[in-house]
């Protein structure tokens, strides 16, 4: 699958900031909320602070289309069903036979401007995908999201990519970091102390008592901690070439793998 950096923009010319995220936060919560309001959280799910972050990045009055890759039981897609009103949202979900699938769908089937979908969205989402779109990606999960995200701005269609558990600590957080400029993250402090309030309901799921996954016993942290899963934000900028992104991406993950290969050989002729 090949694509091309067409470098049609059809980002606004400011793309946004920590502040803007912050303003277009604080202007949608009452209308956020009520919309929100009475929507049970479903294990696996994203965050209701982390999809406040969604709109807010997206900023007032989007009606495109928003394409959602990883629905499990599809918290998050009732989310965007119920704060895109006015989008046409497709959900992609890998696996079928997953017992998540039917919950999904059970919650889902009254949004008319919903479409569930089955199959593997890095194939799926090219075919689907509209000029302007928003692209939300649960899973895949790590580098393989990061691939997906970069190909998807490459085609010069997307406006907004939000990339799932992108936690501080994690080795895709840093290259997001070093070599994708502009990205946001859903975990900037002042974001998370305005409004990870609306999180209660979720976090009732989770044993506290124990470490997080997305709360690394990670030293550099000590002072500044993640707060949840989190989502980073890349907004489509013309200027930036994603094909030589994705290959550092590609050069990395070659080195990564040489480095295993060579290891184990050594470990080999040790005995080890
Ligand atoms: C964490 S769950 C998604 C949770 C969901 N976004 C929510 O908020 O409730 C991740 C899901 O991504 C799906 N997934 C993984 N790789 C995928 C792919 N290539 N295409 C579509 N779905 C994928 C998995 O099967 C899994 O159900």
């Amino acid at each position: 699958m090949t694509h091309t950096d067409t470098h049609t923009s059809n980002t606004s010319p400011c793309p946004p900031n920590d502040q803007t995220i912050l303003d277009h936060a604080q202007q949608a919560l009452d209308d956020f909320v009520s919309r929100i309001q009475g929507v049970p959280y479903e294990d696996k799910g994203v965050f209701f602070s982390e999809m406040l972050f969604v709109l807010a990045a997206v900023g007032p009055g989007f009606d495109g289309q928003v394409l959602e890759s990883g629905r499990a039981r599809g918290q998050s897609t009732f989310v965007l069903g119920r704060i895109f009103p006015d989008s046409k949202i497709i959900s992609v979900e890998f696996d079928r036979d997953s017992p998540d699938a039917p919950v999904a769908e059970a919650r889902l089937k009254d949004f008319a401007h919903i479409e569930l979908l089955y199959g593997d969205s890095r194939r799926l989402l090219f075919e689907k995908l509209q000029p302007r779109a928003v692209i939300i990606i649960d899973g895949p999960k790590g580098f393989r999201a990061i691939r997906l995200a970069l190909q998807l701005l490459r085609t010069g269609k997307v406006k907004k990519v939000f990339i799932h558990d992108t936690y501080k600590g994690l080795p895709t957080r840093r290259f997001l970091e070093r070599h994708v400029p502009g990205t946001l993250f859903s975990d900037h402090q002042p974001f998370v102390q305005q409004f990870k309030h609306l999180d209660a309901p979720c976090w009732d799921g989770f044993d506290t008592s124990q470490p997080l996954e997305w709360q690394p016993a990670c030293p550099d942290l000590a002072g500044d901690p993640s707060y949840g899963p989190t989502f980073a934000c890349l907004s489509h900028d013309p200027t930036i070439s994603y094909g030589l992104i994705l290959c550092r991406l590609n050069l990395m993950n070659f080195f990564a793998r040489a480095g295993t290969s060579v290891t184990k050989k050594l470990r080999k002729r040790g005995g080890a």
